[in-house]
């Protein structure tokens, strides 16, 4: 039986490449780079899609930087939110499945009068607060507008081809030189190790709508670092709690999730642990 061929768009980047990592083992990869397809002009990747027709496309392709996103909303909205709704279309006329990675910045975090803030299930209205967040959004509905696609919210560490990508990264490039840090304790995430995230992906590739696949336990940014400096044998004293000045939680509820592929989701000290086990994967 011939292997699926998928299409990944964003190969270089940190999800993309872990993607080419993981999924060659089960099939055939096709990645697709800014050099190749520039996403401000995106009508080039739907003809590649309708020639090649691949049976899936993960498009992991963003704006990933609130920074960038503040700076240049334009280029944000066109990237984000227009290109999604272009890829979308030609996976639906190639019959292609469209994998559309999103982002828990689609919550705001911050506590409603009818919410308290985090624990966010897939039927919870979003509410970005954030360029980013509200052009991811814009992603979403764009992409559900076009075709029935598997829209993942998620948040992820590991290791990134740059090395320098992920907060994982972040605290063990920091420890590992011995140089203090801030871990900051009131902000929350469910953050999932970057290949258990591909795995869960994965599974869940043949199911439509939104599914949120993070980690199944909350920890503040702090939290996260002293587990990283545990797991790692470096000195968590090195860290030093602070506060933002607008404490967060977009933390997200994984039960549809684990119901769904019949799964125990994994935790964040797990995935810390597995990571430090797969050091060097993308080498
Ligand atoms: N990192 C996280 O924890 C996190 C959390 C939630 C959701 N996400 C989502 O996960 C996905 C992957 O994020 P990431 O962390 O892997 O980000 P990343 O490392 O910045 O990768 C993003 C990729 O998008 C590409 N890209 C940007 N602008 C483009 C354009 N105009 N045309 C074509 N390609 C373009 C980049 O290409 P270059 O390599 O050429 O720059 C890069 O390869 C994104 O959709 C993001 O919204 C990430």
């Amino acid at each position: 039986m011939s292997r699926p061929v998928w299409m990944i768009t964003g190969a270089h980047g940190f999800l993309g490449a872990n993607a080419q990592n993981f999924l060659s083992a089960q099939a055939d990869i096709i990645g697709v780079s800014r050099d190749q397809h520039d996403l401000t002009t995106p009508e080039s990747l739907a003809a590649e899609i309708n020639r090649v027709k691949p049976d899936y496309l993960l498009h992991t392709a963003a704006i990933a930087s609130h920074h960038v996103c503040d700076s240049n909303p334009d280029l944000a909205f066109a990237v984000n939110a227009r290109a999604t709704q272009v890829i979308a279309q030609a996976c639906e006329q190639a019959g292609t499945k469209l994998i559309f990675i999103s982002t828990d910045a689609v919550f705001s975090g911050q506590p409603t009068p009818t919410q308290p803030a985090g624990d966010y299930k897939e039927l919870d209205p979003p509410s970005p607060n954030t360029v980013y967040g509200d052009t991811k959004l814009q992603g979403e509905i764009y992409a559900q507008n076009e075709t029935r696609p598997l829209i993942i919210r998620t948040n992820f560490f590991g290791w990134s081809p740059s090395r320098d990508r992920s907060i994982l990264e972040f605290f063990i490039n920091s420890l590992r030189q011995n140089k203090p840090v801030s871990g900051f304790t009131n902000v929350t995430t469910t953050s999932l190790y970057v290949q258990t995230l591909l795995d869960y992906i994965y599974q869940l590739k043949d199911h439509a709508g939104v599914f949120h696949v993070t980690s199944s336990d909350a920890l503040t940014k702090y939290q996260f670092g002293v587990f990283v400096a545990e797991q790692f044998g470096l000195d968590g004293r090195l860290i030093t709690p602070e506060e933002v000045p607008e404490a967060k939680n977009i933390s997200l509820n994984t039960h549809k999730l684990a119901v769904t592929l019949g799964i125990e989701v994994q935790s964040q000290v797990r995935g810390i642990g597995l990571s430090a086990d797969q050091e060097g994967c993308l080498t």
